[in-house]
């Protein structure tokens, strides 16, 4: 069995490495450069799920030296800080570690493995979907029995299944820096403010990521570091930021899509191609690899037996995970953020959904749930 991956981002390298395991062959093709797709700022946070099949990959060994567990975070709210226990309540927790590393590695192993990686080489079309599927670069193709599209939102397989994606676009964009300052806490800090949404996470003990609420269409230049950092300030209330040299800076929109299908006949989308959520969540990452778990032990069953059962299923399985994961997502988004003109009632209803969390164990037991995973529904 031959399958064509698009895309060598975290879903399309996991994908390959488990393909690999399973002893099928594949190609992966990616439009950029490696140094690119490395250093490329993303996401940061790893459910349970998603470094136990880094480790069934044989993909952690650096995860499990550097990985930050998380056992729960922060929620801000009216200036005071209150914490949500992940493990206490749930026996979860979460790990920071970088899509920058979860790349680096993955790429590092295929590299070592001597198996197919094209940088520089965007795939250009796919034709034969419901034959023997071909992949056409530069001026050459490559005709597969699979082809997976994990060229993320931008790519061009999206738009090839059948029918119209289902989306939802969101009022506010984000803000993102890197600093080189010590993280303000060493959990996570969601933050309701009266001026918008902010979040500390971190990249090392070193390392601070942060995030602002800011209006769609902002210039990063129009936020000039002393401005980053006093409104952090004003936002966080108990807690308040190390100040360092911002080394990154750029806008991130905040828009949540679904694809009607992960599949037309023999090319099947996963990660960012077929569903994107709002990034409140730190759902994204974990959604790409759950999709590319599935879908390897559904072209192992199908290389090993020739059953197509777990191939037939893919589609609605990962449609199932994946409007979960938009729920919560969604949740988090519209109960952090304040929308321009939003009126003080919905503000009051906010703060009230957010005591509403934290003084209830089985509140915070259902967020805990699903920020440290989301199983799909049966
Ligand atoms: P991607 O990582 O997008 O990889 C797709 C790859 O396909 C890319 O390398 C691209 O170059 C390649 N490609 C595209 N077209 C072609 C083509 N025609 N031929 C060959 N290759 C092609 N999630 C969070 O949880 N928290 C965050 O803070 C966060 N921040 C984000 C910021 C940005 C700017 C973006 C875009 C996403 C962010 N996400 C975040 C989401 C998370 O990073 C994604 O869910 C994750 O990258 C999905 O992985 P993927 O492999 O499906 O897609
Ligand atoms: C990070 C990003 C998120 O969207 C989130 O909810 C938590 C952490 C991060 O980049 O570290």
């Amino acid at each position: 069995m031959l399958v064509g991956i698009i895309g060598a981002g975290p879903a399309g390298l996991l994908l390959g490495r488990l393909l690999h395991r399973a002893g099928i062959d594949a190609v992966v093709f990616e439009s950029r450069d490696r140094a690119h797709v490395e250093q490329r700022q993303r996401a940061g946070i790893l459910e349970q799920a998603t470094v136990d099949a880094l480790r069934t990959a044989g993909a952690a060994d650096r995860l499990e030296r550097e990985g930050i567990a998380h056992d729960g975070i922060d929620l801000v709210f009216d200036g005071t800080a209150h914490r949500v226990d992940f493990l206490g309540t749930t026996g979860a927790r979460v790990w920071i570690y970088a899509q920058t590393e979860v790349v680096k590695d993955l790429i590092a192993l295929r590299i070592a493995d001597g198996l197919p990686l094209l940088f520089d080489t965007p795939v250009t079309a796919v034709s034969d979907l419901d034959g023997r599927p071909t992949i056409h670069y530069g001026d050459q193709t490559l005709t597969c029995d699979y082809i997976v599209g994990c060229d993320g939102f931008h790519g061009i397989t999206r738009p090839l299944v059948p029918g119209t994606g289902y989306e939802l676009s969101f009022p506010h964009s984000w803000l993102g820096i890197l600093a080189d300052a010590p993280p303000m806490h060493h959990e996570l800090v969601y933050a309701h403010s009266r001026r918008g949404f902010a979040l500390a996470s971190m990249r090392s003990p070193s390392v601070s990521r942060m995030y602002l609420q800011v209006d769609n269409g902002e210039d990063p230049a129009a936020w000039p570091d002393d401005r980053i950092w006093s409104e952090l300030a004003r936002r966080f209330g108990d807690h308040q930021p190390n100040r360092g040299p911002i080394t990154a800076k750029s806008v991130l929109p905040m828009r949540a899509w679904v694809a009607p299908t992960l599949r037309h006949g023999n090319l099947f989308l996963a990660g960012d191609a077929g569903h994107i959520v709002p990034p409140t969540g730190a759902k994204g990452l974990n959604l790409a690899v759950a999709d590319v778990v599935l879908l390897a032990a559904s072209l192992a069953e199908r290389h090993r037996t020739g059953s197509a059962d777990l191939l037939d299923a893919y589609s609605d399985s990962c449609l199932r995970r994946v409007w979960r994961a938009e729920q919560f997502s969604h949740f988090m988004t519209t109960t952090l953020h304040v929308v321009p003109g939003q009126s003080e009632f919905d503000t009051q209803l906010q703060v009230a959904r957010l005591r509403g969390i934290v003084s209830s164990r089985a509140a915070a037991t259902s967020l805990a749930e699903e920020y440290t995973g989301i199983t799909p529904a049966s």
